[in-house]
């Protein structure tokens, strides 16, 4: 039970590198499943949820070798199960996505019940729909989700809401189904193309990945490929809020400018100074943070993810600001931990209205989940004065090195180990 102490008040600048994309890494490694050969991903982050993922691929009895501190090699020829280790599911909700690269490859997988979140609900009848559309039957009980096929034959499947990973899952069990699979209201995340991308170069043929429409024909075999994962837009969007709240100057190096058009034209928005280059931007923010409304859609919307961080940014605007959650149910838990600081904020449902303050105090939280963590890191940075943020854990499943990032940027953030409490030490 680690927590983060943070000194405050201080601007960011300097330089930071963004890592890979946790949400892509998360798909592409269970993906590595339906190549029955050797693949080699680099650029992987390094975080427990790629940990959690390359813990399950080992299990289930595929060959991985570190080559360097982000490249994997993963033969998965002997891959000699269809079923997820229960206790490994329960590390990340993403296990799902191993339903359909089992089912792809083996006409059958079964997964723990992924575990709902701080958001709210998560169902996934989205990516059973997709399943039994290609012919596949599945069955939800004990608390494990089975799914079982073959062949399994491509269809025309049109999802009744934009998931991503009910998108990602339908092109990982359809890439060798019989014939022709045509999705449509598909997510078209950056991360979403990513996996379209790799599945291709393990042979497979998908075509449309980032539009409304994505067609995958079926091919035979798969086989192995090698594949450098994109730059996550989310981690970057969390430095640049960072850069623009503690009036610093950042840049912000590999990233793709296009994944981040909408976090950086609601930031201009909101009064912070973007410069674009080829593969990275410059943050500072010479005036006052402007209020601005946001509300969260899939891309290219302003990314739900985004939204615990854009928030935090407007409890330091001149004005009032409305936020809505158009994704999640319930993604404004974290807002209890920012009141805690004096933040303004009044939540209704899926609708927050953030009135601007002087300033937020300094206080001890607790991490809720990635986003909200890493939103509370945040602000704490903006306050002046020494922070406590507990359960950092649910921060470093997405973020790699975030308290060496922070330093090489003049953060003072600290990591210690607190001892779990113990009845001993309880009186
Ligand atoms: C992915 O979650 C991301 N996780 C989330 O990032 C991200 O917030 C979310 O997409 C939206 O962009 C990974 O990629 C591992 P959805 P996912 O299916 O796939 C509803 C982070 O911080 N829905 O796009 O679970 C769902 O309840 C995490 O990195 C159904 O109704 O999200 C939600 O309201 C948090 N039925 C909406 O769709 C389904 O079968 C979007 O969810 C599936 C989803």
């Amino acid at each position: 039970m680690d927590k983060f102490i943070i000194g405050g008040g201080r601007p960011l600048t300097g330089e930071v590198t963004i890592s890979g994309a946790k949400n892509a890494a998360v798909a592409i490694l269970p993906a590595t499943i339906l190549a029955g050969g050797k693949c080699v991903i680099e650029n992987l982050p390094d975080i427990s949820d790629v940990a959690a993922s390359v813990r399950i691929l080992h299990e289930m009895g595929a060959a991985v070798r570190m080559l360097d501190r982000t490249t994997l090699e993963i033969d998965t020829t002997r891959v000699d199960t269809t079923v997820v280790p229960d206790h490994l599911c329960r590390q990340m909700r993403a296990s799902y996505y191993f339903l359909g690269s089992l089912l792809g490859r083996f006409g059958e997988g079964t997964v723990s019940m992924p575990g709902g979140c701080d958001l709210g609900p998560r169902p996934i009848d989205q990516h059973l729909k997709a399943f039994t559309s290609l012919g596949a039957t599945d069955s939800v009980e004990y608390g494990m989700v089975s799914v079982k096929g073959e062949p399994l034959v491509g269809a025309h499947i049109f999802f009744d809401t934009v998931s991503v990973g009910a998108t990602v899952n339908a092109m990982l069990a359809s890439v060798m189904a019989e014939g022709m699979t045509v999705l449509e209201n598909v997510a078209k995340e950056p991360h979403i193309v990513d996996v379209a991308n790799f599945l291709n170069t393990m042979g497979a043929d998908v075509r449309g990945a980032g539009t409304d429409v994505i067609k995958i024909r079926g091919v035979e075999k798969m086989h192995g490929g090698d594949y450098s994962i994109i730059p996550d837009q989310i981690e970057a969007g969390t430095y640049m809020v960072a850069a623009a709240i503690t009036g610093g100057n950042v840049l912000v190096k590999n990233i793709i400018p296009k994944h981040l058009e909408p976090i950086s034209a609601k930031l201009e928005r909101a009064g912070a100074f973007i410069e674009e280059y080829d593969e990275a931007v410059r943050v500072s923010r010479p005036g006052p943070i402007m209020s601005v409304n946001v509300k969260t859609m899939p891309h290219p919307g302003f990314p739900t993810d985004m939204q615990p961080l854009i928030t935090v940014l407007l409890c330091l605007a001149e004005g009032t600001s409305i936020v809505t959650e158009g994704i999640f149910e319930n993604r404004f838990r974290y807002v209890e931990e920012l009141h805690r600081m004096g933040a303004n904020i009044q939540v209704d449902g899926r609708v927050a209205v953030v009135e601007g303050v002087g300033g937020l105090q300094p206080a001890p939280m607790r991490a809720s989940d990635l986003r909200a963590g890493a939103a509370l890191v945040v602000a704490a940075l903006a306050a002046d004065g020494t922070s406590e943020i507990d359960e950092i854990e649910h921060i470093e499943r997405g973020y790699e090195c975030m308290v060496e990032k922070l330093v090489a940027l003049g953060a003072d953030i600290r990591r210690v180990s607190r001892p779990a409490e113990t009845r001993a030490k309880a009186f």
